[in-house]
């Protein structure tokens, strides 16, 4: 007996149609069924913060979420936040404050900061670290992390 799941999804403004497993996570729909490698699995249990994806425009884990609940919301990943000619300036920002040393954790961030800065877009130190508590990184300190931020916020004030 077939025990699949038929979803349709958003996926970074694209439809998808899929059947699934009910115990399929989104972190892994999006990595293997939609080939969207740019989310990353660090922990698989909602504390690292790599696998931070946009869920109707919200921040969340997608390690945390089946794919099936998912059926009929908008997913936007890190691969839609900019292209290697037109940067995101957080991205933009991430590279000139050398915010990532091997990168793993970076698509997190970025996907938290997002609607952070959205929201906030003149925030104080303190608000940026709060915003990045719930992502871990073991290469840079932080540090590089809240200037990045910092600088990101002036980019974008000024677009
Ligand atoms: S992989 Fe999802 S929080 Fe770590
Ligand atoms: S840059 Fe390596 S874990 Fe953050």
């Amino acid at each position: 007996m077939s025990n699949l799941n038929h979803i349709v999804l958003m996926v970074n403004g694209v439809q998808h149609e899929r059947d699934v497993e009910p115990r399929l996570l989104l972190s892994d729909f999006l990595r293997h069924d939609l080939g969207l490698t740019g989310t990353h699995v660090g922990c698989e249990h909602g504390v690292c913060g790599a696998c931070t994806i946009l869920f109707d425009g919200q921040a969340m884990r997608s390690c945390l979420i089946f794919a099936v609940q998912a059926d009929g919301h908008q997913v936007t990943t890190v691969e839609n936040l900019g292209t290697p000619e037109k940067m995101h300036p957080l991205q933009d920002a991430f590279q000139e404050k050398h915010a990532l040393q091997c990168g793993y954790c970076t698509p997190g961030f970025l996907m938290a900061l997002v609607p952070f800065l959205e929201k906030n877009p003149d925030p104080s130190e303190e608000e940026i670290r709060e915003a990045i508590s719930g992502n871990l990184c073991r290469c840079t300190g932080y540090q590089n992390i809240i200037e990045a931020v910092k600088l990101a916020a002036e980019k974008m004030a000024v677009r």
